[in-house]
């Protein structure tokens, strides 16, 4: 048994106890304690209240010790919508986009999900995963303890079990858990745009061969889809996910993000464990999700690094009871971003959420999306150590210095995993 760990000294101990998933009034109350301690032991959170009692405590004694000196202590960010694993940046595009050519017609032209489809297959597992083991760094160096990610720019059978299979490695070999998921359906391939029934064919594809292989292969515990007009119909995506449930992969859906497409209505029907995106959402969309344990994960780093004006409506979804996530979305086209702490920020200035209601989003409220909120998610006695120390003094300074990254140590497991010099 390693030694246990004392940390004491924080300004602020943001715990986001008390349960999950959070909805309403209770997404803001993160339970915020001054003069407290957390106690760690092998790995997980012992003991959490005020210091005089901790200190007490048997383990304590020999315990060593964490001074934060005022610092705000969090759990660590839950990530909860990623596509890890891509080749190269699209920054040619974006500087297309700012010039005012649109998403769709940089996407018809072969640019897009598909520019980044043919750089990865072109690109080895060594030189995506070393790519991919850098940005993990920089999640942990923001405070992300956990990620989500996302197949989807593969395509095909082996490219889509090379990113599969990479999630998997890096999950074993480096401390930040991720989460796999399964986007054979991000877009139609190139290979089959030009076939009269290339759709049905991709889909047939998909079904008999992509899905089977990766459920058998244990590659991923979700199943998600881009419903989109550019991507897959409703019915499309309806036979996807219904062809992943089969395969024991529950859904995950890219709704509403361009334009308004049912997706929402049909995730929430299929017990889908988060509905994402949602800048068109509609009120009956708003009631459904209020009434269900889908999460609704909103990306306001898209419409930020797009240049939308039309965000997600977070406020009527808090105020309806739903379950508000907030993730980064971090992929080359459309948020190239690891920071959960500039989401927070977005989150707070273009979605109007308070800053205790962010960070409830980003945390347990993501890991009840991924079924992690047993054992992360929140400061709790039982849990995980996984933890966030900013350098600040109070936690609404975290999405309040946006641009600038205020973490100062990451925590996985009870293993330092990041700190700052
Ligand atoms: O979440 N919407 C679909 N997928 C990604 C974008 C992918 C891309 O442009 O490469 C998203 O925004
Ligand atoms: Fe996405």
């Amino acid at each position: 048994m390693s030694t246990p760990l004392l940390i004491r000294g924080a300004s602020q101990i943001v715990t986001v106890g008390g349960g999950a998933p959070r909805r309403g009034q209770a997404l803001a109350d993160v339970g915020v304690l001054r003069d407290g301690a957390i106690l760690l032991v092998s790995g997980r959170i012992a003991a959490v209240g005020p210091v005089a009692k901790v200190e007490k405590l048997k383990e304590a004694g020999s315990a060593e010790l964490l001074e934060l000196d005022g610092r705000v202590i969090l759990p660590g960010f839950v990530d909860s919508h990623t596509h890890l694993i891509h080749a190269a940046s699209r920054a040619e595009e974006y500087e297309l986009k700012i010039q005012g050519v649109g998403y769709e017609e940089i996407a018809r032209k072969g640019g897009g999900i598909l520019n980044s489809v043919g750089k990865l297959r072109a690109t080895s597992s060594e030189n995506l995963k070393a790519r991919a083991q850098l940005f993990l760094e920089r999640f942990a160096e923001h405070g992300t303890t956990t990620i989500e990610a996302k197949s989807g720019y593969g395509l095909d059978l082996t490219s889509e079990l090379k990113i599969l299979s990479l999630h998997k490695e890096l999950s074993a070999e480096q401390p930040l858990e991720i989460v796999s998921t399964f986007l054979g359906a991000h877009v139609v391939p190139a290979e089959y745009r030009h076939k009269r029934n290339g759709t049905r064919e991709y889909l047939k594809l998909l079904e008999e061969e992509l899905l089977p292989a990766v459920a058998r292969n244990r590659l991923a515990e979700y199943c998600d889809v881009f419903c989109e007009r550019s991507a897959f119909s409703l019915a499309e995506s309806r036979r996807v996910l219904e062809a992943g449930k089969m395969h024991g992969l529950r859904p995950r859906v890219h709704a509403e993000q361009r334009s308004h497409t049912g997706a929402t209505g049909l995730g929430v029907k299929l017990g889908a464990a988060s509905c994402d995106h949602l800048e068109y959402l509609k009120p009956a969309d708003i009631r459904a999700l209020a009434k269900s344990g889908t999460v609704a994960t909103l990306l306001p780093g898209c419409d930020f690094h797009l240049g939308q004006k039309r965000y997600a409506p977070a406020r009527k979804l808090v105020e309806a009871g739903a379950i508000v996530a907030l993730a980064t979305d971090f992929n080359p086209g459309t948020s190239p971003t690891v920071s959960m702490p500039m989401v927070l920020a977005l989150g707070c200035t273009q979605l109007c959420m308070a800053p205790a209601e962010a960070i409830a989003a980003a945390t347990i409220n993501a890991a009840y999306s991924l079924g992690r909120h047993g054992r992360v998610g929140s400061i709790e006695a039982g849990k995980q150590a996984d933890l966030a120390v900013f350098e600040v003094a109070d936690y609404r300074e975290i999405p309040y210095y946006f641009g600038v990254n205020t973490c100062w140590l990451t925590m996985k497991r009870g293993e330092v995993i990041h700190m700052r010099d």
